[in-house]
């Protein structure tokens, strides 16, 4: 009988893909809650065939030089930033990720952080723990409505699309910037494109969901934060540095928007004294928009299906970099 593939687990994910990966290789897994170092990566990827890795790891060249027997990185999420694609393409190693599984469940979380973000939601809460709900009032924590609001969508692949669709049930009027504009979706899911200065300016909403990129990099800055209303909520579900972190904490200060929710942040994990988790109009949670129990174990299934498809020689569902394949 042949050798089962060693593969490295970077993590404990859900056994629902866990179990497809411990039955098809020789696993070894890295049982503890935080990320390995560095260090501990390359220890747990020595002589491994595959790797089902998390966003928390950074796979470059060097890594990948190091350990030449890697024929598939299998990255437990959709976005794959910290994964050096052309590293990983000019290696022959596949790259894989979770597209699909997550989308209803991401967008979800972005209608999440906009109501509770125009309603003050957090801000409500600590209120009443903190014993000053003393009567009802007037003017107490007045929010900004989202029916009938313009939403502004940043990046329409997926979750862009599936938070439109949410939308329209709020009657929103949406505008979209996306580079590739698609003019099939534009009709099939009731948007505009625009410029991005234009959806700023005219947006009360303004929810991210571009892949990170050396161009989306702060693509949100203090010139945006100017351009955008004062009772705007930014809302960011896609990567913490496609907004200039200082730039926002200026601009919430500053009243120059009216409050953010944000999935993720930079630096991530943020400390418990940054600024931000001080502003009353920042709503933070830590990462978790494709956190449901069906989400997270579709994205199981789906991880661990992809590297033991390119394990196998078969095509897996989700690969980044399909050329690899071809040779
Ligand atoms: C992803 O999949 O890229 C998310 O950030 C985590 O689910």
């Amino acid at each position: 009988m042949a050798a089962k593939p060693r593969v490295a687990v970077t993590r404990v994910i859900p056994d629902a893909g866990l179990d497809l990966v411990r039955e098809a290789t020789d696993m070894r897994l890295w049982e503890d809650p935080l990320p390995p170092s560095a260090d501990e990566l390359d220890t747990l990827l020595t002589d491994a065939s595959g790797a089902l890795t998390l966003l928390t790891d950074l796979i470059d060249g060097p890594l990948l030089d190091r350990h030449p027997s890697l024929k598939v990185v299998s990255n437990f999420a959709v976005g794959f930033d910290n994964v050096d694609i052309d590293a990983a393409t000019e290696r022959g190693v596949a790259v894989c990720n979770t597209p699909g599984v997550l989308t209803e469940t991401t967008a979800e979380m972005a209608f999440t952080l906009m109501m509770a973000s125009a309603r003050r939601v957090s801000e409500a809460i600590d209120y009443v723990r903190a014993g000053k709900w003393k009567t009802w009032g007037p003017t107490l924590l007045l929010g900004q409505d989202v029916v009938g609001a313009t939403l502004g969508i940043v990046g329409f692949g997926r979750i862009g699309r599936e938070l439109a669709r949410m939308a329209r049930g709020f009657n929103m009027t949406i505008m979209v910037y996306d580079p590739y504009e698609d003019p099939k979706a534009a009709e099939e899911f009731g948007v505009t494109y625009v410029s991005l200065d234009d959806l700023l300016r005219e947006s009360d909403f303004v929810s991210l969901h571009a892949v990170l990129t050396d161009d989306t990099h702060h693509m949100i800055s203090t010139g945006q934060f100017r351009a955008m209303k004062p009772t705007a909520v930014l809302v960011n579900a896609a990567r913490g540095p496609v907004i200039d972190t200082d730039a926002l904490v200026e601009a919430l200060r500053e009243g120059e928007i009216f409050a953010a929710g944000l999935d993720v942040t930079d630096p991530e994990p943020l400390p418990a004294d940054h600024p931000l988790v001080a502003l009353p109009n920042c709503t933070v949670v830590p990462h978790i928009a494709s956190a449901t129990v069906t989400s997270r174990d579709n994205m199981a299934i789906l991880a661990a299906n992809n590297l033991l498809a390119v394990l196998n020689d078969e095509t897996p569902e989700a690969i980044v970099n399909p050329d690899v394949l071809k040779r």
